[in-house]
């Protein structure tokens, strides 16, 4: 694809069903990993096809794992937990993915060679020191410069349980804990601020590994024990939200507009950015909803919203809407009223200054914003806003999210917009293009 794509006209109305997006990169991720660590043939349909699921795929094949892909169908042939072959000098890349960082470093605190792991140059850029520091504890030993990639671990002979508190609402961080625990003897206990639960749900209903998890209103409280042996699987990928979430936000932004988005993961700790649009004004609603593998699957419908109210985020949604913050910023510059949002410290810690370039790029379109204390900001929205100048639109880091919602500003908010490195999306959402013109929109 060309290196700049050029919006010049808002997208018309719609009423449109999208049957399938792609697979869940959360849950596509996990699957690879635990598939790797099974004994026998564990089979994915509907794997995400994204860059961050072929650089993790790439990734466990270095230790001997065969991995079968055509389309989104997917065999991987794991030999159990203590099945991969350790050579010398063995290099992984991440690409783009911090998930895929700093999940594998975990299942490799077993290795007896040193690993090296490195990235992309946005991936070289996040802190490592959170999943070191734990990792550490289990035994494992590391080389690295300023707690960033690249860096090398070895594992250890003399793995420990550890006890963990995870304080950020980081769902790396706890899984990386997680997949760790595996390779140790006895109970690790973990302490967690809310966040995404694919982890828990598959070591519960589909690897079914001794876990025990209890909850209060701001903490989960997970206990493994580990050294146990899990059998293959099959896995049908659901939808992903946060793939789905700009097609929601299209929808709520065009007039007269509707769309069905079927089969879509609607597990409660990846809603954030539904529950905050519903507070905001729009009547979005999930129908046919099944439970599947422990994760609740369902359709999504979404309409055109007249009237959007502005929003003070309950920053205790954060967590469950963190790859959608940006969207519910555009969503705010046009609401009626000003919007707060707070406690965002780890947005600016994604694949770009996620929080920096969202209000950076609000206000190129003329929205006011105000930086407020503990990370947070408030947005101005203004109901008429109506664009015509043109909108240039830098990479930043080549960040897919990034690219993906000044798209749906452009197709909404009308001026013309020049945005580079459209291929950005092949890192979680290579069909994106593809799909918004389906819908009818004109990328040139
Ligand atoms: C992910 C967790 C989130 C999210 C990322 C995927 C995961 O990060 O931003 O895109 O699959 O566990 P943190 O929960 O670590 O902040």
């Amino acid at each position: 694809m060309k290196k700049t794509v050029i919006i010049n006209s808002k997208i018309e109305p719609y009423i449109k069903t999208i049957q399938s997006i792609s697979g869940d990169k959360s849950i596509s991720i996990r699957f690879l990993i635990l598939a790797s660590l099974a004994f026998g043939k564990s089979v994915a349909y509907n794997l995400s096809n994204a860059e961050d699921i072929i650089n993790t795929l790439k990734c466990i094949r270095k230790f001997g794992i065969k991995v079968k892909l055509k389309n989104k169908y997917c065999e991987v042939y794991g030999n159990g937990l203590y099945g991969y072959e350790y050579k010398k000098n063995i290099s992984l890349d991440a690409g783009n993915s911090g998930t895929a960082a700093r999940l594998l470093s975990a299942i490799l605190i077993n290795s007896p060679e040193y690993i090296k792991i490195t990235g992309d140059n946005s991936l070289k850029k996040r802190d490592m020191k959170r999943i070191v520091d734990p990792l550490k504890e289990f035994g494992a030993k590391f080389r690295l410069k300023k707690n960033t990639l690249p860096l090398l671990i070895k594992g250890s002979e003399f793995i420990r349980p550890i006890n963990y508190r995870e304080l950020r609402g980081s769902a790396q961080c706890k899984s990386a804990v997680m997949l760790a625990a595996l390779f140790a003897p006895g109970t690790t206990n973990l302490k967690c601020a809310k966040s995404r639960d694919h982890t828990e749900l598959f070591f519960k209903n589909v690897i079914k590994v001794p876990i025990q998890i209890k909850k209060n209103r701001n903490f989960d409280f997970i206990k493994i024990k580990g050294k146990k042996i899990f059998k293959s699987f099959t896995y049908n990928i659901p939808g992903d939200i946060s793939s789905a979430a700009f097609f929601i936000v299209l929808t709520i932004l065009n007039r007269d507009s509707s769309l069905l988005l079927k089969n879509i993961n609607i597990n409660n700790s990846r809603i954030g950015l539904i529950k905050i649009l519903n507070l905001m004004g729009s009547k979005i609603t999930f129908h046919n909803k099944k439970k599947y593998r422990g994760e609740l699957v369902g359709d999504i419908k979404v309409k055109s919203v007249k009237k959007l109210k502005s929003i003070k985020c309950p920053r205790k949604l954060n967590s469950s809407a963190i790859d959608e913050m940006l969207l519910l910023f555009l969503v705010s510059s046009v609401a009626k009223g000003i919007s707060t949002f707070s406690g965002l410290e780890e947005l600016n810690k994604k694949e770009s200054k996620r929080l920096d370039w969202g209000i950076k790029i609000l206000k190129m379109i003329g929205i006011k914003t105000k930086k407020i204390s503990n990370h947070g900001v408030k947005i101005y929205g203004n109901p008429n806003l109506k664009l015509r100048k043109i909108y240039r639109i830098k990479s930043y880091l080549k960040d897919h999210r990034i690219y993906m919602l000044t798209v749906i500003a452009g197709l909404t908010l009308g001026g013309k917009w020049i945005i580079n490195d459209p291929d950005a999306i092949k890192t979680s959402f290579p069909s994106f293009n593809k799909l918004v013109m389906q819908l009818g929109a004109k990328l040139n």
